[in-house]
This record gives C-alpha cells, structure tokens and sequence, in this order.
C-alpha cells in the first residue's frame, strides 16, 4: 500500500490540527460558548453539593450526649440544596440541548465543506485515494470531529473544574485530609495511565480492523460476479473469517481491558474511603484540627467526584487524539488542490476545430514515461484513429486532451490555442469523450441522456437518442425515457448503455468527438447500430477513434499508430498496410480475427 493509503490513527501534528480546527469552529462560537458557559455553571454547583451536606450534618449537635438539632440553620441549608439540584439540573438539560444542536452544525459545515470539495477535486486525486477511504471521511472521521466538540470538550472542561474545584475546597477545609485523599490519587493515575496504554492499543487494532472489514465487504459486493464467476467464493470467506477473527481479537481484548478498570477504581475508591474515614474519625477525636462528622463526609464525597473526572482523562485524551487524526484526514481532502481553472481565452464556434498535440511528454509515476514527444495533428473535420498495443497510452492522451491531468511537457492545441487557456467547462463542452467504460449514473434514462447538456429541452433529448440510434430500445423499455436506472444497472446491455452514451455526447453537441473504444465489448449487431450512429453524429466534427476492430478505423482519414510513448506510423489504412510496418505487424495480430 502506498503511504498516503494507510489510514493513520494517530494525529501527525497535535498543535497545528488543533489550532486549525478551533479556527474552524469560529462560526459556532455562540453555541461552544453557551455550552461551556452551561457546563460551568452546572458544574460548579455540582461542587457546592458535598459541601451543603456536610453543613446539613453539623447541625446536628451529639456533644451534649443527646441529639439537638438547629433546625432553622437546617432548613435554610435544605431550601439551598433543593434550589442547588433543581438549577443544575436545568443546566445540565440546556447544555445537552446545547450540545445536541452543536453537533449537528458542525457535521453539517464540515460536511457541507467536505463534499464540495471532493467535488472539486482533480481525477489524479482519487488515483491514489480509496473510495471507501472517502466515504468514511464523510462519516466517521466528522463524527469524530463532531464527537470532541460537543462530548469531549465539556468533558474535559468540566474535569478540570472539579478537579481544581474539589482540591480548593478540600484545603480550605482541612490540608491534612487533603494530603490523604490526594495520596490514593496517585495510585488511581498511575493504574489508569498503565492500563488505558494497553487498552489504547488494542482500541487501534480494532479500529484498524473495521476499516479493513469495511473495505473487504464493499469490494466483496462490488465484484460480486467476479468471485462468483471465478469461485473464488472459498477464499473471500476465508479472508473475511480471517478479518473478523482479527476485529474479535482486538476488540474482546481491549473490552476485558476496559472492564478491568471500573473495578479497580472501584477498590482504589474504597481503600480511599477507609483512609479518610479512619484518618478524619483519629483527627476528630482528637478534636484540634476543626473536623467535624460533616467534614469526614464531605471528604469522602468529594474525593468521589474529584477521581471520577481522573477516570475519564484517558478516555478524553483518547478521543481527542481520534478527533484530531481525523481532522488531519478531513483537512487534507479541504487542503487538496482543486482543479485550477485560470482559462481565460474563448474558443469561436465554429463547427470543426484542429487539434495538435505537440511534443507531449507525460507520466504517471515518475520515471515511467507514458507519452514521450509525442506529437499529432488532427485537423478540423478530419477522423483519426489511433491504434496501439493496450497501455500504450491512447486513453492516457484522452485524459490530457480533457485536461484530466497536465502534461509534464509539451503543450495541446485547439484550434491554435493551448487547452490550459481555454475555461475546463468551455474545453470540456467542446470535446466530448464516449469512453469503453460507460458511465451512467442513478437516475431516469432521461437524466443520464440530460447529463449531457442540463439546459436542453425535450424536443432536444429526443433528437439526440434519436441520434444516437438509442430511441428504439428506449421506446421499448417499460416507461420509455422516464425508466429508472442503477449505475450498474444490469438489465441494459452493455450496447445499450454506450448507445446511452452517445445520446449524452450528441446532446452535448461537441466539436470534436472521442470515442476511446466504444465499442469493443458489444455484439456486431449493435455495433453496427452504434457506427451508423457515429457516422451521423461525426460528420460536421473532427474525431479521434480509439478502436479494436478495424471495420471502424479502415475509413479514418488518418491513422496514427502509436508504440513508445510516441506515434511511429501515419498514414491510410492501404498505405500502411503496404508498408508491412507496425501498423501491418498490429493488423496482423489483433484485427484479423475481429473484421
Ligand atoms: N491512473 C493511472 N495511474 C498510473 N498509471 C496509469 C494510470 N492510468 C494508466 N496508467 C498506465 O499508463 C499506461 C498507458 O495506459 P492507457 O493510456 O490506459 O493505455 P491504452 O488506453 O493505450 O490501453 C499503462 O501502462 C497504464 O498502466
Ligand atoms: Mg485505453
């Protein structure tokens, strides 16, 4: 796998992602704030909580060797709790409205962001990025992102508000008693820090697993007849078993880890309690240190809430570094380049026009020349057929000529003027490309035929099926040009779905047409359909066939064959046969059999 495939779990840089990703939530600033202003509130009451009790608790008075009660103190003390409960409450209520509706509309910007982009962005892009790897951008990772604004951060607010709260009471009320609890404290921290470290890893795996299972089961489907086809059933389940023993292992792992802990603490707790309980009752009978019953009690509840936050730091931090990992992932689909379009220059419209491909060098991967100088002219009206072995970049100088990707040298001219002057959506108006892959998308036929020029009309569509040849087996679908289609509909023949093509291409109307092997895999009968279709639409456009079968390429004016990354033959179909060179050795060996 290439690096920039692995999925990282952890964030590259802490600092930077952060920064940027609070920059990002400038626009939910009111909603951050009243949350945390919520959280604060509800909190802090929290912390008054033990206290009150423990005043409750003094007014009950043992030392006379009978109960005497101040009860007007008492009552006083019970109306501020009663009033302390029911408004923290109604904080915590408002603050999970709050946070509910954070959430929400910060997935919905990142989102809303994210999608745009992808949009946007170049084809070379998703060369190297998965399209599963992008759907879990869009959902999981802004989950994720979602997830430590509106969860991770109160949490951890409020973790530092108790923590910094309790030991400020705590002192206030008695140094002594604070030293004892704070020493259990320790213990707690090193236990968490020990056993969360482990857990964390396994936490990963498991992560890890998912994303892998997740990708196994979409390529599983998506090639659903190949594995049937090939029976290699057997090993796609020996390979999804293998995958899930994996996540089973890692997840029951990390899950006996995390039900390790909640005892533990709860051990640590008690010794906890034993300690003040049994320190406080020494200090209290000894009576110079100002601790009374109530001051034990309130030790003991606040040593409670003052671990309970030390407990969640680790699931905090974890968070935190799952949200900022996926951030970074998030960022570099917001950071990628979208195609740059600073084409300027207008084409005329005329009908034809030329092309020139001049001295292009282009490679995937560098080092590996695909096209080296290449060089040809088409001019305007002409029909061109490259031929080449597979790989020899004929679909590569479609990709350039649609400014799919840039040439690393060498420039491409229509009508005289480089394409990277000419405004991509004018470029791509003006060539129009049937590709061997069809690509339909989810929608009506009419959609996938609109695809092609969104502001045509009805007369208009009908037109350009008609010229495609494609209007009579539309007709005889259920619904005609209102049928539902998948995008891997397999009700449409393969034939069918290219005559649906040049339909969208027709209707596009383009000045050059490319047709990169349109044709090699459909039956004869609708090749011959689809031709007589080519012919029609080629007649007022200059055209570059791509094909297999030579029926299509004996009429071209020109034919350049292509070997090395360069064109090495030109000429007619009988010239070139006559020359007993590539082109000849090519015939020979591929289109025999075929015409
Ligand atoms: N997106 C890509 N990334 C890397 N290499 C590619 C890519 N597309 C094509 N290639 C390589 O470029 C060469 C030319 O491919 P292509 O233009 O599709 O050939 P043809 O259409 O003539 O069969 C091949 O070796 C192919 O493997
Ligand atoms: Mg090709």
């Amino acid at each position: 796998m290439p690096p920039q495939q692995m999925e990282r779990e952890a964030p590259q840089s802490v600092m930077k992602t952060t920064k940027r990703l609070i920059g990002f939530f400038k626009e939910s600033r009111a909603l951050i704030l009243g949350m945390l202003g919520l959280l604060t509130a509800s909190t802090l009451l929290n912390l008054l909580i033990p206290d009150l009790i423990s005043r409750a608790i003094d007014t009950l008075d043992l030392s006379a060797g009978r109960l005497s009660v101040d009860w007007d103190h008492l009552n006083t003390i019970l109306l501020i709790l009663l009033g302390v409960f029911v408004f923290s409450s109604l904080f915590s209520y408002f603050q999970g409205r709050n946070s509910a509706k954070l959430t929400r509309t910060t997935t919905l910007t990142i989102r809303k962001k994210v999608s745009e982009k992808l949009i946007r962005l170049p084809v070379s892009f998703f060369d190297s990025h998965r399209s599963g790897d992008m759907t879990a951008r869009l959902t999981n990772d802004i989950d994720n992102i979602a997830n430590l604004i509106s969860q991770a951060l109160g949490t951890a607010l409020s973790a530092v508000i108790v923590i910094v709260g309790c030991i400020v009471i705590m002192l206030i009320k008695n140094p002594l008693l604070t030293l004892v609890c704070l020493s259990t404290v320790i213990l707690n921290v090193l236990c968490t820090v020990i056993l969360s470290k482990r857990m964390f890893g396994f936490f990963r795996k498991q992560q890890k697993s998912v994303g892998e299972m997740n990708s196994h089961v979409e390529q599983s489907v998506a090639a659903k007849k190949t594995i049937d086809s090939y029976r290699i059933t057997d090993e796609c389940i020996a390979e999804n078993d293998r995958l899930s023993d994996e996540l089973t292992d890692a997840s029951v792992k990390a899950q006996v880890l995390g039900g390790a802990m909640p005892p533990l603490m709860s051990i640590i707790g008690n010794i906890n309690f034993l300690l003040i309980v049994a320190v406080g009752a020494l200090l209290y009978i000894d009576g110079g240190f100002g601790v009374t019953i109530g001051t034990i009690q309130a030790f003991t509840l606040y040593s409670r809430q003052f671990t309970k936050p030390i407990n969640e730091v680790s699931g905090i931090i974890s968070q935190l570094m799952t949200a900022l990992a996926s951030a970074e992932r998030v960022f570099e689909i917001i950071d990628a380049e979208a195609e740059e379009d600073s084409g300027k220059k207008s084409l005329s419209d005329r009908h034809a026009c030329s092309i020139r491909f001049e001295h292009v060098t282009f490679s995937y991967v560098r080092g590996i020349k695909v096209l080296d100088d290449f060089s040809l002219d088409i001019e305007p009206g002409q029909r061109v057929a490259l031929v080449g072995k597979t790989g020899a970049g004929k679909t590569t100088l479609v990709s350039l000529l649609m400014r799919f990707y840039e040439p690393d040298d060498g420039c491409i001219l229509i009508d005289g003027v480089d394409i990277r002057e000419i405004p991509k959506a004018q470029l791509r108006r003006t060539v129009t490309t049937v590709l061997q892959n069809t690509a339909l998308i989810d929608g009506t036929i009419r959609d996938n035929i609109a695809y092609g020029r969104l502001s045509a009309d009805e007369k208009e569509l009908y037109a350009a099926a008609e010229a495609a040849n494609a209007d009579a087996f539309i007709a005889k679908l259920e619904n005609g040009m209102n049928t539902e289609i998948l995008r891997e509909d397999t009700r449409l023949s393969q034939g069918e779905r290219q005559l649906l093509c040049l339909s969208r291409a027709s209707l596009t109307q383009p000045r050059a047409l490319i047709l990169d092997e349109a044709m090699s895999s459909v039956d004869s009968a609708t090749e011959k359909k689809i031709q007589d279709a080519m012919l029609g639409m080629m007649h007022d456009k200059t055209c570059i066939i791509i094909a297999h079968r030579l029926s299509t390429i004996r009429n071209a004016d020109k034919i350049a064959v292509i070997s090395d990354g360069k064109v090495v033959e030109t000429g007619r179909h009988k010239e070139l046969l006559e020359r007993r060179g590539v082109y000849c050795g090519l015939y020979q060996n591929q289109y025999t059999e075929s015409d």
